[in-house]
């Protein structure tokens, strides 16, 4: 029985899901093509869940390449309502530093050539622009922060996570730019999934970890082995707040 009403993408540092009791891992051919890996349906702590790995097992698949459309339409297809995404991020503002948890509530867009809306082609029958003023849901962040504080995990609740492109990570000056614009937080995941997901009428939150202090943040450069020691870290916090989660 394949059926799971929330799914888990896991991004960098969570390929596989420590805890998962699988049942059942099948592959979803869709219209836009491969999703990164086979939905993995299992139970995790007392709640079945369907997890999807966003780069690929192994993780192969980088941020610009990762087939977003085929990812939210297995996942509807699946029967899921609910989408926990887990997104690793530079910090850029307060309390958002290496290992810390944010659950952001806004978002800005620096992507492009992305597969990002699900209303394209020549047989399309209407146009729909839909509505993403709150990007991620309400229910589902507080929900989060809620289970993370019932842990004594600390969490920065709320904050704007802005996607760029990558997979390089950005210049000084381009920090200093998001920071201009109200950016808390840097990913490059975040979008278009976000929206990929509203066009489904998903239920979407995020589950950031800030893996290194954004660029220019601090003297040095941002090193894969300050990153890795901040996902060695914070990970347990991650996989502990989404426990809480689905026993709430
Ligand atoms: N920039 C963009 N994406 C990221 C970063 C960053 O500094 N860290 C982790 N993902």
């Amino acid at each position: 029985m394949s059926q799971a009403r929330i799914a888990i993408i896991g991004g960098t540092g969570l390929t596989e899901l420590e805890g998962l009791r699988l049942s059942e891992e099948k592959k979803y051919p869709t219209p836009w093509g491969e999703p990164s890996a086979p939905l993995l349906f299992g139970q995790f702590g007392r709640s079945r869940i369907v997890f999807l790995a966003r780069h690929g097992n192994p993780h192969t698949k980088p941020p610009h390449q990762v087939n977003y459309r085929a990812n939210l339409w297995a996942l509807r297809e699946a029967g899921v309502e609910q989408v926990l995404a887990v997104n690793a991020v530079g910090g850029i503002s307060a309390e958002t530093g290496p290992a810390r948890l944010i659950v952001p509530d806004q978002l800005i867009d620096y992507t492009y050539g992305r597969g990002h809306t699900f209303f394209e082609g020549d047989a399309l029958e209407h146009v729909t622009h839909v509505d993403l003023t709150e990007p991620y849901d309400r229910e589902v962040r507080r929900g989060l922060v809620d289970a993370a504080l019932s842990r004594g995990i600390p969490v920065k609740d709320g904050g704007v996570y802005g996607c760029t492109q990558g997979p390089r990570l950005e210049t000084a000056a381009e920090i200093r730019r998001l920071e201009r614009d109200g950016c808390d937080l840097v990913g490059m995941t975040g979008m278009p999934e976000a929206a990929l997901a509203a066009e489904l009428q998903l239920r979407y939150g995020c589950l950031a970890l800030s893996v290194n202090w954004a660029a220019g943040k601090t003297e040095g450069i941002i090193t894969m082995a300050e990153i890795g020691a901040a996902i060695e870290s914070g990970m347990g916090d991650v996989r502990s707040t989404i426990s809480a989660y689905l026993e709430a």
